[in-house]
């Protein structure tokens, strides 16, 4: 038997020589998640000695990672904004910049505040059960073309307790959606550009669902079908959060100034355009 320390420092190692993205977090993660314990517990006792079957459970994961699929569907769960969710190969894994949707709703809105949020997009379910979990009497649909993304988010919305306040529809955009009886439309669309797949990281590009990614030439082909699709649909004071790609914030206010009272960029983290925000 071997103390975790030394399968980490072992796995560290082939996962960097074959190129692995965070080959360290990777090998904590996935041996934190056979032994079943917090990240902080495992480390802390870095030199207990892992047993056999833990540790053939580790190997098997160990192998895979080793041929890049991404650790959040090997350990089948991702954090987003603090939440444990369930995540699979047919759903996008939850992306850290996402959270700034959320940071603006809650910039935005009091806590109490009672809206309807259309979740457009909701791929596991990441913004539409945040949302719920973050404003307690708001009323949210979530709306997917894929069948499995929503029933993925539909176990995350029972695993968050917010089942009874999030409504599931499968729909092309807002094709047959309700759009005028609703305050807020989130849309984490695909808006990759077909142009940036060759500089991708290839553990996304074989691993994630290209249908959550790719929206033609220049990444705005989703979006450029929802604005037409919202055309005289929208009620006066609603709004519409859109998470783009860093070049697309000239384009989106050019898209949406026409039918918006406002439309704005915002910046990441990084300092990057990333939400368009827009007033009807
Ligand atoms: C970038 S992922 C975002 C997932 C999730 N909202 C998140 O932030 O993690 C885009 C999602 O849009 C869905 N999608 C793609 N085309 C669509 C369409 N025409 N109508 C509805 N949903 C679509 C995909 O299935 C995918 O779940």
């Amino acid at each position: 038997m071997n103390s975790r320390r030394e399968i980490i420092a072992f796995w560290e190692a082939r996962f960097e020589a074959a190129g692995v993205d965070s080959p360290r977090l990777s090998a904590q993660v996935l041996l934190t998640h056979v032994l079943n314990l917090s990240r902080l517990n495992m480390l802390l006792e870095s030199r207990s000695l892992v047993p056999e079957g833990s540790f053939a459970a580790f190997e098997s994961l160990a192998l895979r990672r080793l041929e890049g699929e991404p650790v959040a569907y090997l350990i089948g769960r991702k954090e987003f904004y603090g939440l444990d969710f369930e995540v699979n190969p047919g759903v996008l894994i939850p992306r850290p910049e996402t959270e700034l949707m959320v940071d603006h709703l809650l910039g935005t809105f009091a806590r109490d505040a009672a809206f309807r949020v259309l979740d457009l997009g909701t791929g596991s379910g990441a913004l539409a059960v945040t949302c719920a979990a973050m404003f307690p009497h708001c009323r949210v649909t979530a709306a997917d073309i894929s069948e499995q993304a929503l029933a993925t988010a539909r176990r995350n919305a029972r695993k968050h307790g917010v089942a009874d306040r999030v409504a599931f529809v499968r729909a092309d955009l807002v094709q047959g959606i309700d759009v005028g009886g609703t305050d807020i439309i989130l849309a984490n669309l695909p808006y990759v550009p077909e142009d940036s797949r060759e500089a991708m990281s290839s553990e996304v590009l074989r691993h994630e669902p290209w249908l959550a990614l790719f929206a033609g030439r220049d990444g705005l082909d989703v979006y450029r079908r929802l604005a037409s699709g919202l055309r005289g649909r929208v009620r006066e004071g609603s709004m519409l959060l859109c998470e783009i790609d860093h070049s697309q914030g000239a384009a989106m206010l050019e898209l949406f100034a026409p039918m918006a009272r406002d439309v704005s960029v915002k910046k990441d983290l990084a300092g990057l355009d990333r939400l368009v925000v827009v007033v009807f």
